[in-house]
This record gives structure tokens, C-alpha cells and sequence, in this order.
């Protein structure tokens, strides 16, 4: 096991937990991402307007394997290879040692079973300890009472809010800012490697 202050000269392509794995996003993928975006409730959920077309997806996974600022991963229940999401990092900066965050368990019968702790883990353990970052944040939607309580739960802190930021469905509704640190992180999760590898 690997120390977390040894940073890993070695960025992994698919980090391994214990009961899902994240693997790079890929062609085969997309007919998830499109039903995912096609369920409303969902879509409210992560602030997204209108579902992905079959043209918009394929050129999703074009801005994803162009921009060298983001990392895009599909979560897979490794002993039955289901697909059940989707998560990353985006607009990762690097010369700040910031980035963003996102992840989307899309089917709901995964929802609340542990799938989204152990995402999100593997992508800090990856952001902090591979990529060398020093923060990670993620906008919530207000209403999204059950992503607030996760982001919290692995330790991530409010840190602002957007007043009005999220108009939906004819209503005005904040947006949440949440942040982790690296020394945070360290100090919840411990340097323990959460890559199962
Ligand atoms: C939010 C999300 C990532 C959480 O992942 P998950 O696998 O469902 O959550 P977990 O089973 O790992 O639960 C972790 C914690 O989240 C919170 N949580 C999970 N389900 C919840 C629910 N139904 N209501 C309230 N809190 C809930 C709890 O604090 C829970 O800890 P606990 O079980 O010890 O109480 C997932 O539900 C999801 O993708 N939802 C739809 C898209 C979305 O909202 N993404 C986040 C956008 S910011």
C-alpha cells in the first residue's frame, strides 16, 4: 500500500474500489449517459436543461478525450459490469492545483447503497494523491437535499452560495458551493490507497 504522501509517479487509467471501478468514458458508453440525461428528475438534480441527443453525446465524448482538463469515468459494478454512472474531473487546473468535481449515479436502483462513497473516494484519493491537487469543489443544487448530505458526509464543506443561481422550472433556487482540501481529506480518509488495484 501506498503512503499518501508518495505521490504516484504513475496516473492510473482505471481506478479499482472494492465493489465498482471507474473506467474512461467510451463509445459503448454513451447509450447510458443518454438515458440518464433523458430522466428529468436527474436532470433537475445536476442543473442539466435538456436531454442529450444521440449527435450531442458523441460530442461529448469528442470534448472529453480534446480537453486535457478533464478526466471523464463510467462507474461499473465490478462483479456484474453494470454500468451505473458516470463521474470526473473538469476544469482542472492545474498551475492553482484546483478542480472540479461531478458524480452521477444514474440508476436510481443504485442510489443510496454506497456506489456514490466509493466513487467519489477513488476520485479524491486520484485527485489529491495522483494529480497532485490541493482542492476539489462541486456546485449542488439547493433542492438536492440528498447530494448536500453526501458531499458533506465525505467531508466536503459549504463555502458560498449563489443566491438565485439555479433557475428551474419556472423557480429561482441557490447553488451550493462545496469544497474539500487536500489536508482534509488526508485527515478523514486517512492515506489509505482507496484504489483496490
Ligand atoms: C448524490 C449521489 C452521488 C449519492 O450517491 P449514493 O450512492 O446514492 O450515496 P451513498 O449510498 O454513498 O450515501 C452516502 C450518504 O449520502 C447521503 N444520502 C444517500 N442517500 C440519501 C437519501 N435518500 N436521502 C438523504 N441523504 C442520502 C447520506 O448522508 C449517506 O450516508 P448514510 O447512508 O450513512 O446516511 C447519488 O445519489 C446520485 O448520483 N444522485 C443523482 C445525481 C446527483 O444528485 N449527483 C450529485 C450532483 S451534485
Amino acid at each position: 500500500m501506498m503512503g499518501f504522501d508518495e505521490k504516484s509517479e504513475i496516473e492510473p487509467r482505471v481506478l479499482i474500489g472494492k465493489r465498482v471501478c471507474l473506467r474512461p468514458l467510451a463509445k459503448e458508453d454513451l447509450v447510458h449517459l443518454r438515458k440518464w440525461s433523458e430522466d428529468a428528475e436527474i436532470r433537475g438534480l445536476i442543473g442539466e436543461v435538456t436531454p442529450m441527443s444521440e449527435a450531442d453525446s458523441e460530442k461529448f465524448l469528442h470534448k472529453v478525450y480534446a480537453d486535457s482538463n478533464r478526466r471523464w469515468f463510467v462507474v461499473v459494478i465490478k462483479n456484474s459490469n453494470q454500468v451505473i454512472g458516470e463521474a470526473g474531473l473538469l476544469r482542472m487546473d492545474a498551475a492553482w492545483r484546483a478542480t472540479d468535481v461531478s458524480v452521477i449515479i444514474g440508476e436510481k436502483k443504485g442510489w443510496g447503497k454506497g456506489y456514490g462513497t466509493e466513487t467519489i473516494l477513488l476520485l479524491l484519493d486520484y485527485a489529491f494523491r495522483h494529480l497532485n491537487f490541493h482542492r476539489v469543489a462541486i456546485g449542488v443544487v439547493g433542492f438536492n437535499d440528498r447530494a448536500l448530505r453526501f458531499w458533506e458526509k465525505v467531508g466536503f464543506r459549504k463555502e458560498g452560495i449563489w443566491r438565485d443561481g439555479y433557475y428551474y422550472d419556472g423557480k429561482y433556487y441557490d447553488f451550493v458551493m462545496m469544497s474539500i482540501l487536500e489536508d482534509e481529506f488526508r485527515e478523514l480518509h486517512g492515506g489509505n490507497d482507496h484504489n483496490d488495484r
